[in-house]
């Protein structure tokens, strides 16, 4: 499929079929999220994939602040950010760029200070930078779903802590979406966008 075919058909699915999403389908998107691109090649995402019906049915209660519809997902996807690991990994990823010279010289004083920058960032501008890569990745997952015939939706109104508890979630890791997706029971038309005009300036 072309990429923006798939651009163009992708929409939020809230409503699945009973037919299970394959293991060979999960991997493909996880493998999807896996190569995206990251600040300083950092990769702070990890995922957790629930199939357990009775966890699925638990996310859509309080834990998504009463969204019915994730009941009916054959696969939820707590997606997290390794916030302890993100700082290590990126720095790690500059010494090998500068130390394989794949990073033009020009290029290495802005490098350093950039990652300085991070290293005295607060807690909350990491998680916020984590989040900006994470998302790439699940953008990545959900363009891929579209593609194997497989529906997705974000959801972003969830109870961090709750889900944290019952899933065994260390404190590092900040949840940065659920990703929620099955077999699509619904068809719905593209949703209103803003025109051009309106988005550059
Ligand atoms: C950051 C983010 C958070 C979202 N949170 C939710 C959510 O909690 N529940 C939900 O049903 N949809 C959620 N959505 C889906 C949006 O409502 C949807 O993308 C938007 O209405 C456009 O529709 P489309 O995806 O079909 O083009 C979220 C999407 C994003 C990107």
């Amino acid at each position: 499929m072309e990429v923006a075919k798939a651009i163009k058909e992708r929409r939020s699915i809230r409503k699945f079929t009973d037919q299970k999403v394959t293991g060979d389908e999960i991997n493909q998107l996880l493998e999807a999220a896996r190569l995206a691109p990251s600040g300083l090649n950092a990769q702070p995402w990890r995922f957790k994939v629930i199939q357990n019906r009775d966890d699925i049915f638990w996310l859509s209660r309080e834990a998504t602040k009463g969204q019915r519809w994730v009941g009916g997902a054959n696969v939820v996807f707590i997606c997290c950010a390794d916030l302890s690991r993100y700082l290590e990994d990126a720095g790690a990823s500059v010494r090998l760029l500068r130390d394989s010279g794949m990073l033009p010289p020009e290029m290495l004083a802005g490098i350093e200070e950039y990652v300085q920058k991070t290293k005295d960032a607060s807690s909350e501008l990491l998680r916020y930078a984590a989040a900006a890569n994470c998302s790439i990745a699940i953008a990545q997952m959900m363009l891929q779903a579209v593609e194997l015939g497989l529906g997705t939706c974000w959801i972003g109104m969830y109870e961090e802590d709750a889900i944290k508890k019952r899933f065994d979630i260390p404190e590092h890791m900040a949840i940065i979406a659920l990703l929620a997706a099955g077999r699509p029971g619904e068809a719905p038309g593209p949703r209103p966008r803003k025109a051009l005009e309106e988005i550059v300036f």
